[in-house]
């Protein structure tokens, strides 16, 4: 196989670039490029080139696992300064998502154009880089400063349509791409060509300022944002060269970062999520095309949307007339509030009105070859609701659960086949949280296990597998990161004090503050239906005499904080209840410092995800920290709790384990055995 090919059919070359799955910038692509273009340079007959890739899309970027490994020659940039002395006419014909590297690429070029439906991006911030092979200068030139400044900073690829606006392509095609390329290789063979790194670039210094001010909040602790920024900056202040070994010194030293490395760990870890061992391309996968949820309330309606939102009609069924009604109306809210923030299209708006259907009868569930349950956390309604699914759905139908905590091996043997129950644990808001836990009971059958992750692909979804424990990954872990949360409040510290802790690591917010805006009466409510050893109780008794006086959080205006409009107070009655249930169970209020508010809710989280790992819960580390960052906004620049714990040395996290355990107790404390053995193997 030819991974470049060079083919040249009357006065016009077409290099073709075949480096399957994603035509990644591999040391092979970029010398067989460069060896092509040396050539045709020096071959009279040819007036212009095209260059082209085939398989799903054009150039998705440098090949990331060549990053960390020494550099291969020609690298990117080299090829594309040697693209910059190009004396004939160079077009890009882009199909799929030309991302980073290969963006860049094409913006080598004198030409692009776009079958409709591509993209373009230069997505380097989702992986703690910045674009290094020209972006933050070319672009800048093509579009502007402040439309460069939005797409290398926030990662996002744009449509052919918004492209062609804001002038990144020259012409849009219907279809077949390569013989729209070639027109429009004969429409301009002949007429002067401008290069992009030629073009004139004026921008004001204010508007770096602004823009940094803009981004502060949604770029909080990641590095690279701030470094384009000032690599953009250098396209207006240097001559176009000095530019571009600029924005190279800023890409190696991001290369180098801890925060790019975490970034590019969850990379190939979402990817390798997805893969499950006895899983392979020939495991055949059940057929799953109509789906039902039984249960229209904050989660049923959620998931509805997810499906909705991708073009698959959903069936919900609620309990009665009354309740059906109502979760028809929180979809359509929704679905319109989405639209109106230019989140939705009109088509998917439409869509959603024509393919909803709301049912009280389970015989409606006849033709569903999935249903999800996501009725009231309770094992004997769950029980009963599986029951009922079996009875009227057809023989092969999947059964889901969305449940949080319970037992789906339980639930499973309900059923007369338990190989066709699964979970599917969506989080809240199912239509925005980007992770899908999928659990795979004892019983679960490859094909339905192979249903699941190809349809969490097709909504979008990362998915992870989990095995059954109380919690599952997430809500196991995110349980002893309360618990020491809660523990530290009667140990002495105050909401705020842990709040601001949690937050400057890095965290989206605090512990307290997240539960105000959950409802702190979701997980008081949830523990009532989980078996009472698997956590602290003391832990969580400020909670539960919260919510027993109505304080449940920012529903109702008060929580661990009161709320008035946008003020934000501690509450006193978080203080006084404190005070009494720590002389309740003795404990001595003292002095805490951040570092143990740190280390005791971080290190409990990271032992816990130890033990998963330990227990065969999780298939591997790396999907522990992908549900982390996915479902409790762990910083991603950290990689996850398992990364960072390895960042931060394993034999630390250890002892500080253990001394906790000498303090506290083993009963929370005891630690991993795959810890211990991992920092016992490295000595
Ligand atoms: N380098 C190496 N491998 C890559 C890759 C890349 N740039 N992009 C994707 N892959 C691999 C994936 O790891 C995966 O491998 P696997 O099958 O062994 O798990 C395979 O290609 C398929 O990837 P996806 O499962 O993600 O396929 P999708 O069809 O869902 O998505 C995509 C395709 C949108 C292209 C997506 O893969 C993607 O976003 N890729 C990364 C794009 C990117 O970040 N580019 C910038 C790279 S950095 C750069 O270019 C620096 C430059 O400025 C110098
Ligand atoms: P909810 O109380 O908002 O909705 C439950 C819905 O089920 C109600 O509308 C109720 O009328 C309906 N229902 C009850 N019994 C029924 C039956 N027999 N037939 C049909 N409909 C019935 O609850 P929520 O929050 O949506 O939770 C549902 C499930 O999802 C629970 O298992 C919960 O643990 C889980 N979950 C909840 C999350 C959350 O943040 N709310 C997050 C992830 C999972």
């Amino acid at each position: 196989m030819n991974i470049v090919l060079t083919e040249i059919k009357e006065n016009i070359a077409v290099v073709t670039i075949d480096n399957p799955p994603v035509n990644a910038l591999s040391h092979v692509v970029r010398s067989g490029v460069s060896d092509a273009i040396q050539e045709l340079c020096k071959d009279t007959s040819v007036k212009a080139i095209i260059l082209i890739c085939v398989g799903r899309t054009f150039c998705a970027g440098a090949d990331i696992s060549e990053f960390g490994k020494p550099p291969l020659s020609p690298s990117l940039s080299n090829l594309m300064a040697k693209m910059d002395q190009i004396n004939k006419p160079l077009i890009a014909a882009i199909h799929g998502t030309a991302l980073g590297g290969g963006f860049e690429l094409a913006l080598g070029c004198h030409y692009r154009i776009m079958i409709e439906g591509a993209k373009v991006g230069l997505p380097e911030v989702n992986l703690g880089l910045i674009p290094g092979a020209g972006g933050t200068q070319r672009l800048p030139r093509l579009i502007g400063v402040a439309a460069a400044l939005e797409m290398i900073t926030s990662g996002k690829p744009i449509s052919a349509r918004k492209a062609f606006e804001v002038g990144v392509v020259d012409r849009i095609c219907d279809n077949n791409l390569l013989v729209s390329a070639t027109k429009f290789a004969k429409d301009i063979i002949g007429k002067p060509f401008i290069k992009t790194s030629e073009l004139e670039l004026l921008a004001s210094p204010e508007i770096f300022e602004e823009f940094s001010k803009k981004i502060l909040k949604r770029t909080r602790g990641f590095l690279a944002p701030n470094i384009a920024i000032s690599a953009v900056r250098a396209a207006t202040e240097k001559s176009f060269v000095e530019g571009v070994k600029f924005e190279q010194e800023c890409f190696e030293k991001l290369m180098k970062s801890p925060e790019s490395l975490a970034q590019r760990h969850l990379f190939f870890a979402e990817r390798l999520a997805t893969k499950v061992p006895d899983i392979g391309k020939d495991t055949s996968i059940r057929k799953i095309e109509k789906i039902a949820i039984v249960g229209g309330g904050t989660m049923g309606c959620g998931i509805a949307i997810s499906f909705l939102t991708n073009s698959i009609p959903v069936l919900v069924l609620e309990q009665s007339a009354k309740t059906a009604l109502l979760a028809k109306s929180n979809i359509e809210e929704i679905i319109n509030t989405l639209f109106v923030k230019g989140r939705l299209s009109e088509n998917q708006k439409n869509f959603t009105t024509e393919n909803l259907t709301i049912s009280t009868e389970y015989s409606d569930l006849s033709l569903s070859d999935l249903v999800i349950e996501a009725v009231f956390e309770d094992m004997e309604i769950k029980k009963q609701v599986f029951q009922k699914i079996q009875k009227f759905a057809k023989q092969d139908v999947v059964m889901a659960s969305n449940t949080s905590f319970l037992d789906l091996d339980e639930i499973a043997s309900t059923t007369s086949k338990p190989q066709d129950v699964i979970g599917l644990h969506f989080f809240s808001p199912a239509y925005i949280m980007p992770l899908l836990e999928i659990i795979r009971t004892k019983h679960t059958s490859t094909d339905v296990l192979a249903a699941a992750l190809k349809l969490g692909k097709l909504i979008g979804k990362k998915t992870v597998v989990s095995g059954v424990c109380t919690g599952f990954i997430a809500n196991r872990m995110s349980s002893c990161y309360g618990r020491e949360a809660g523990l530290l409040l009667l140990e002495g510290a105050d909401p705020e004090q842990i709040d601001n802790v949690l937050y400057k690591f890095g965290m989206p917010m605090g512990m307290f503050s997240m539960l105000d805006i959950a409802g702190i009466d979701i997980g008081v409510l949830a523990r009532k239906n989980i078996p009472t050893e698997s956590f602290d109780e003391r832990a969580f008794r400020i909670h539960e005499a919260l919510v027993a006086s109505g304080s449940k959080g920012q529903k109702t205006n008060a929580g661990f904080y009161c709320y008035n409009g946008k003020e934000k107070t501690l509450n006193p009655e978080v203080e006084a209840l404190t005070q009494k249930y720590a002389e309740e169970y003795g404990i001595k209020r003292r002095k805490i410092t951040p570092k143990e508010i740190e280390e005791r809710c971080l290190f409990s989280l990271i032992n816990e995800g130890f033990k998963i790992v330990e227990e065969g819960i999780a298939i591997r580390a790396s999907d522990v920290d992908v549900v982390y960052t996915s479902a409790f906004g762990f910083p991603r620049y950290k990689g996850g709790p398992l990364h960072y714990a390895e960042h931060l040395g394993l034999d630390y996290i250890l002892k500080r384990i253990n001394k906790f355990a000498k303090v506290h107790g083993n009963r929370w404390w005891t630690p991993s055995s795959l810890l211990v053995s991992l920092v016992r193997e490295n000595k």
